[in-house]
């Protein structure tokens, strides 16, 4: 008999499961945000009290487990075939011409299939009646590594299939990818953690499916789209007798398959197709690099069969890539922020992709050394969504007689200390804290959006207080004077005045701001939050240990020995000093929380485990909604919220009658008032 319990938990899960395919897949949600989080905790409070109940399936099981330490080998059982190439439509009308001949008859115009050529990374799923089991990469095609943790976080790869009767077994393929949006957020973050960026949207996904930890992985928002099904004989279905009807069925089964295919009756339909697609694709959310086609009808594929690499029946008609030869005028160094040194090639503008391209990125000291690039060279430089162009390859045959290679400097071009490498780096970086190139980086790091947000404090400015020795430090910019600004060429006196009150509104933001603001490698503002959530202040966060740090949910340990050894700097501890005597806020008592919510005037104490909330956690949705937190227990306190293994704060509570809550009781009233969020 199944417990009442029990049947609670399943409905959760369908209900949940339904809201999150009609938000994520159809994209069209009929369930309320609040509603959702709301079943959700539901489902586990359930799940943390009869942990029995948990399934495979469930969404609470999409959040990313612990890190794995490697990835096992897994070997496909039919191999995942690459695909011949087309660069042309006669190359489409010879590939038809190919497979023809191997038909028997005439059977008049072929029907097609085409979808678009989706630039991620190839996945295999395989789904054990109905239930997601095992997820894994191409690999070589024969074998590839099982990454099921990190296949579930994707929120577009169903953990069931919508069947009433699933097959026994079934295997899904599709490709894995970073919608451009994610992509460009994901770069942005990395940019302002001094973390080298994802050159394209491919690497991105394939880098990210590859994390050991899937908490990662959940955080970059793959998605995925599906386009092969392998099924067994013997289902008791009608199993699907050609590619569009398969992409139908993958469609019912509740995965999302790409609107943009179409079923072409002819070649002449395939080619207007690709036409169509070379320059609609540049408005897609994603990256396409082609179109795949593949003949429609099951029993025609299987006539034409393989050669010894590739199917007969598919094709890739790749898009002419986005590469331009220019000529080098000049390199010049750039110094950021962390100090890295990158070298980039001034050019003769080209349009590239629908730009204008000046300039472009030759990465490192490797990079340079491979290309063995000479000033005057004449090379081929590529922007393909990649954000920054790069320099693919040198034409050494159009090199000029007198043109002289080019090396890293030994030295930092703005403040003529040796630059050092450090061994396994690819990275050279300037080391000199007061190189004039790291203080400009680091005081436009602060003056940022997601940083301090500081209005009017632009590059320029930033030059000139560094130039002028107005600013040495960060803390330097609190103690500027609207007479001292407006003494700087090309500032009034209003807009003096301005940057001053910028300045003077910007110590009001709250200390996860300011942490990211300090521009510690690998702090991103995702990180630094997390952080600041888990030490309320920066004495807290400076006395904790690598294993303390990394002891916070999603924060690694290569981050944590960042935040550390940030911290055992004297010069750093030095700034944090200044920064606290200019009126910065170092700790979250004196953040710009509101005070006004239905909660305002009401003071808990939390103690013991809860089951689903961390203390922090539960602190912070206390203090959203106006009410104080606590440490002591007094008749001052208004509730007392109790988890597992309450001790002694329970046993004053209780003598001193203060109403006790568990995490339920806790959250409804927190959303007892609607008016609030
Ligand atoms: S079909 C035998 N369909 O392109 C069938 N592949 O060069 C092989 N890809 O490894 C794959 N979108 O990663 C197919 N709609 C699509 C695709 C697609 C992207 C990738 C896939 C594959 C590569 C083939």
């Amino acid at each position: 008999m199944v417990s009442e319990t029990a049947q609670r938990a399943l409905e959760l899960r369908r209900l949940l499961q339904r809201a999150s395919y009609e938000y994520y897949v159809l994209d069209a949600p009929t369930m309320a945000d609040s509603v959702y989080d709301q079943l959700y905790r539901e489902l586990q409070t359930l799940e943390s009290q009869h942990p029995e109940l948990i399934t495979p399936d469930s969404p609470t099981q999409r959040v990313g487990e612990r890190p794995q330490s490697q990835f096992v080998s897994v070997r496909h059982n039919v191999p995942l075939y690459s695909l011949e190439n087309a660069f042309s439509l006669e190359d489409l009308q010879n590939w038809q011409g190919r497979f023809q001949k191997l038909l028997a008859g005439d059977l008049g115009d072929l029907e097609y299939v085409c979808e678009l050529k989706i630039d991620g990374s190839a996945l295999a799923l395989t789904y054990e009646n109905g239930v997601l089991v095992r997820g894994a990469t191409r690999g070589d095609g024969q074998s590839g590594e099982d990454i099921t943790a990190n296949v579930r976080t994707l929120q577009t790869v169903p953990l069931r299939l919508q069947l009433e009767e699933p097959p026994a077994v079934v295997e899904v393929r599709g490709e894995a990818f970073l919608p451009l949006a994610s992509f460009e957020r994901l770069n942005q973050e990395r940019a302002a953690a001094g973390e080298p960026l994802f050159a394209n949207p491919r690497n991105a996904a394939a880098g990210t499916l590859r994390q050991l930890d899937a908490r990662i992985v959940a955080a970059r928002r793959l998605d995925f789209f599906a386009y092969t099904l392998h099924l067994p004989q013997g289902w008791n279905q009608p199993l699907p007798q050609s590619q569009w009807q398969a992409l139908e069925l993958l469609s019912r089964m509740g995965f999302r398959v790409n609107p943009e295919r179409q079923l072409c009756p002819s070649l002449g339909a395939v080619q207007a197709y690709c036409e169509h697609w070379s320059t609609g694709r540049l408005d897609l959310p994603y990256l396409t690099d082609g179109v795949v086609v593949k003949l429609n009808a099951f029993n025609l594929q299987e006539e034409v069969g393989f050669t010894q690499k590739f199917p007969r029946w598919a094709i890739a008609y790749k898009y002419p890539a986005e590469e331009v030869p220019t000529r080098v005028l000049q390199i010049s160094v750039n110094v950021g922020r962390t100090g890295a040194v990158t070298p980039v090639a001034d050019l003769t503008p080209v349009e590239v992709a629908g730009t204008t391209v000046s300039r472009a990125t030759l990465h490192n000291a490797d990079r340079l050394a491979e290309l063995d690039l000479h000033l005057g060279d004449t090379v081929v430089i590529r922007k393909a969504g990649e954000i920054i162009p790069e320099v693919l390859r040198v034409l050494t045959e159009l090199r000029p007689a007198d043109a002289v290679p080019y090396h890293m400097p030994t030295e930092c071009p703005e403040c003529g200390q040796p630059v050092v490498r450090p061994e396994g780096e690819a990275v050279t970086r300037c080391i000199n804290a007061s190189c004039p190139a790291i203080l400009r980086g680091a005081l436009q790091h602060w003056a940022s959006r997601d940083a301090l947000d500081i209005d009017g404090l632009g590059e320029k400015l930033v030059r000139q207080l560094v130039e002028q020795g107005l600013v040495k430090t960060l803390a330097d910019l609190y103690r500027l004077t609207a007479e001292q600004l407006a003494s700087l060429e090309r500032m009034g006196k209003k807009s003096a005045q301005n940057l001053v009150a910028a300045l003077e509104h910007s110590r009001e933001r709250p200390w996860s701001r300011v942490l990211y603001g300090l521009g510690i490698r690998h702090v991103g503002s995702v990180n630094a939050q997390l952080l600041t959530e888990h030490f309320p202040s920066v004495e807290q966060l400076a006395a904790a240990t690598p294993e303390q740090i990394s002891g916070v949910y999603g924060i690694g340990s290569e981050i944590a020995q960042a935040v550390h050894q940030w911290f055992t700097i004297p010069a750093n501890q030095d700034l944090i000093e200044q920064l606290r005597a200019v009126g910065l806020q170092l700790g979250s008592q004196e953040t710009n929380r509101p005070t006004e919510g239905h909660l305002s005037g009401k003071t808990f104490v939390i103690t013991g485990t809860l089951p689903t909330l961390s203390r922090t956690e539960a602190k912070g949705l206390i203090e959203q909604h106006g009410g104080k937190v606590t440490d002591s227990v007094s008749s001052r306190t208004d509730y007392l919220v109790a988890g597992e293994k309450a001790g002694s704060k329970l046993d004053k509570a209780q003598k001193l009658k203060i109403p006790v809550l568990d995490e339920a009781q806790l959250q409804a009233l927190l959303t007892a008032n609607p008016s609030e969020s």
